[in-house]
């Protein structure tokens, strides 16, 4: 990693859900880029953990216990946040996902499966993006804030219409933000993933599926967190200090095949069942 090319050395994060998953991924390249980084999750052991493992690459490293549902939890990131760091440089949005629900079509599906999925992806993203720009407007340094939405967000997805709902609206949220904050300075951006080997997702691929799911890519594998977070740190440097408003897939592919369906979770676990 070519540090100073980035421009990321001595930069301070928030990278929210960071606990596992493309989270730590996301914080731990940030960390390796030369950006102190603040570890938030609702699962306060896990953060422990990643802020540890960020502090052995020699970076400052804040753990931060906080449900981001609630905004009173979102504050108190902020505040930790600057309390340790004195700014917030860079934030990733990264909450979200199917929050322990089984995916669901639509005609029969509760109420708690929208409500709850909507809350995560959509409102939290919304919630922690207004708290991240009001703190990097009052101290007047430029940042970035990258988003987190889905390929589910940009296709239909059998199984899973909260979250490609949410998730477009993550994708729709990160223009109107790139218009507002531009003259601030600061850039917003999205990053959509598809089927990345983390803890959610590895509950549905499962041995049997996993060659055909990678062969639908033209990439044919899976993406590993990492593929991910080099397109988080590349957002956040100095090398894409003119790209605001975007969605960058990073799915190997997969959206550019003309027979393209984004067969959703449903799809995966109707396989898992016999
Ligand atoms: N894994 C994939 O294939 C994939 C594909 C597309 C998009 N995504 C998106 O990437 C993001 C991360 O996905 P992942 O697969 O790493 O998920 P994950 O479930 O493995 O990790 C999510 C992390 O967020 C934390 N978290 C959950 N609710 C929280 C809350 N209310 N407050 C604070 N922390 C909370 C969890 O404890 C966990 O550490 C999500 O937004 C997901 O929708 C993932």
């Amino acid at each position: 990693m070519t540090a100073s090319l980035l421009g990321l050395e001595g930069k301070k994060a928030i990278v929210t859900g960071a606990g596992q998953g493309l989270g730590r991924a996301f914080a731990l390249l940030l960390a390796r880029a030369g950006a102190s980084v603040a570890v938030a999750d609702i699962d306060a052991s896990l953060a422990d953990s990643v802020a540890k493992e960020a502090r052995a690459l020699g970076v400052g490293a804040i753990p931060v216990h906080a449900d981001l549902r609630r905004d009173a939890d979102v504050a108190k990131l902020v505040a930790a946040t600057l309390e340790r760091f004195g700014a917030i440089d860079i934030a990733v949005n990264n909450v979200g996902g199917l929050g322990g629900h089984k995916v669901q079509l639509v005609a029969g599906s509760s109420d708690a499966f929208w409500d709850d999925i909507v809350e995560l992806n959509l409102r939290v993203t919304f919630l922690c993006a207004r708290a991240f720009a009001a703190a990097m407007i009052a101290r007047r340094t430029p940042g970035v804030i990258i988003n987190i939405t889905s390929v589910a967000g940009m296709r239909g997805s059998p199984g899973m219409a909260p979250y490609g709902a949410a998730k477009a609206g993550v994708i729709q949220f990160t223009e109107t933000l790139a218009q507002e904050l531009g003259p601030h300075g600061i850039r917003v951006n999205c990053v959509a993933p598809f089927r990345v080997e983390t803890p959610a997702m590895l509950k549905y691929v499962t041995p049997e599926n996993r060659e055909s799911t990678a062969q639908a890519v033209p990439l044919r594998r899976l993406a590993k967190p990492d593929d991910v977070a080099g397109m988080v740190v590349a957002l956040a440097s100095d090398l894409a200090r003119h790209v605001t408003g975007q969605t960058i897939a990073v799915d190997g592919g997969a959206m550019t095949l003309p027979g393209y369906s984004q067969t959703g979770l449903a799809g995966l676990q109707a396989q898992r069942q016999p």
